[in-house]
């Protein structure tokens, strides 16, 4: 069992396989910095699927048991298939689960279900056609979306949906997309918009503080508290109505959840970052290559022993740098 100095275990690992992305949201990788002329992770600086094979052993070993899959959109990089069933088949690996943007998804929900894939996370802002394709930058359109996450469903992967809420933007879409997923007992979580990264523009008044997304809900909808379902949940859930639907509120900015945070995160690079707003990680690619198990084992009991982190809790303290989150995945 692995303590940080808060007294957090370490249990969950989110891996980034690529910083790329076939979006353009705003709030993640705004065109105008993500253009042409962006450098992207060089391929030859990606870790390998071997590579991340090795490392996820590792921490399996140090009592990590949630693995999730992140990019970028990780289905851009080629073959992931082969990189969940190498996951899938390791001790220790109880939950296995990917973010995705679902605009691939239809193409590979049934060889990634195969592989081993327990369930996805799918982006989706809006259900609106209009709406979405100005939230995501390329004009990608909503129903390839669905049609992804039909799919998905009908592998058997679980499926839950991601929205992350704007004001002036995306509000009218939160009643749409409750009734929508809730026909269908998909659990939908409204993220309160944050300022990660240096390049979204992040304002105070574009968020869309939960306690709002709530009371818009309850005009129409019953609600009932639910239980964590597991320790360092991010997401308060409430059942809505009678039956299995949930709904989920993140609510990093007005709500924070550092005291129980257990995540990991690994960038394509091989970077280990014990926060999602850090400045900087630890770059541990070199060890991984090498093949010394022992240090890396050690360097990573060090990493999380030191571990600090608690931005969330004391937004605005400081100027930091932070990384982006198309590269770090969220
Ligand atoms: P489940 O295992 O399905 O419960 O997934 P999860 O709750 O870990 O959720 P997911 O990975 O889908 O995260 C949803 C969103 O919550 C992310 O995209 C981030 O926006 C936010 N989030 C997740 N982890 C953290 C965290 O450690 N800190 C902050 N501030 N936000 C987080
Ligand atoms: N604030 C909140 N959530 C964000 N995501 C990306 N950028 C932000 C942000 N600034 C979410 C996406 C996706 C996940 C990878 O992170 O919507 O669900
Ligand atoms: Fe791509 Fe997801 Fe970022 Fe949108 S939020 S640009 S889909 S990585
Ligand atoms: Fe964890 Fe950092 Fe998010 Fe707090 S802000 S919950 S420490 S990742």
């Amino acid at each position: 069992m692995l303590l940080d100095q808060h007294h957090r275990l370490l249990r969950d690992l989110r891996i980034s396989v690529t910083d790329r992305c076939n979006f353009r949201c705003r709030y993640c990788m705004p065109a105008e910095v993500f253009g042409p002329g962006y450098r992207f992770l060089p391929r030859k600086d990606l870790l390998t699927y071997e590579e991340i094979e090795n490392l996820a052993a590792l921490v399996a070993g140090l009592g990590v048991r949630k693995f999730r899959l992140t990019g970028g959109e990780p289905l851009l990089r080629q073959g992931l298939e082969e990189l969940v069933r190498m996951l899938s088949a390791l001790d220790g690996v109880d939950d296995l689960a990917m973010t995705t943007n679902g605009a691939l998804l239809a193409r590979h929900a049934g060889e990634l279900r195969r592989a081993g894939l327990h369930r996805v996370t799918v982006s989706l802002d809006a259900l609106d056609g209009d709406v979405f394709a100005r939230m995501n930058g390329v004009g990608a359109r909503v129903e390839r979306i669905l049609d992804g996450i039909q799919r998905a469903l009908c592998e058997g992967l679980g499926v839950k949906i991601n929205t992350v809420v704007q004001r002036g933007i995306n509000e009218s879409e939160v009643l749409p997309l409750v009734r929508w997923s809730s026909e269908r007992d998909i659990p939908v979580r409204f993220i309160e918009y944050m300022d990660v990264g240096e390049t979204n523009g992040w304002r105070m008044e574009q968020v869309v503080p939960s306690a709002e997304v709530l009371e818009m809900i309850t005009a129409e909808f019953s609600l009932e508290r639910l239980k964590p379902s597991h320790s360092g949940e991010v997401a308060r859930r409430y059942r809505i109505g009678k039956g299995n639907a949930e709904v989920g509120f993140i609510s990093s900015v007005t709500n924070p959840f550092c005291g129980g945070c257990n995540r990991l995160r690994l960038s394509a690079e091989g970077k280990l970052y014990t926060c999602l707003f850090a400045e900087s990680g630890f770059d541990v690619r070199e060890l991984i290559r090498s093949g010394k198990e022992e240090t890396l084992r050690l360097a990573i009991q060090g990493i999380w022993a030191d571990r600090r982190d608690r931005y969330s809790e004391r937004r605005g303290a400081g100027k930091n740098q932070k990384v982006e989150m198309s590269y770090i995945g969220g």
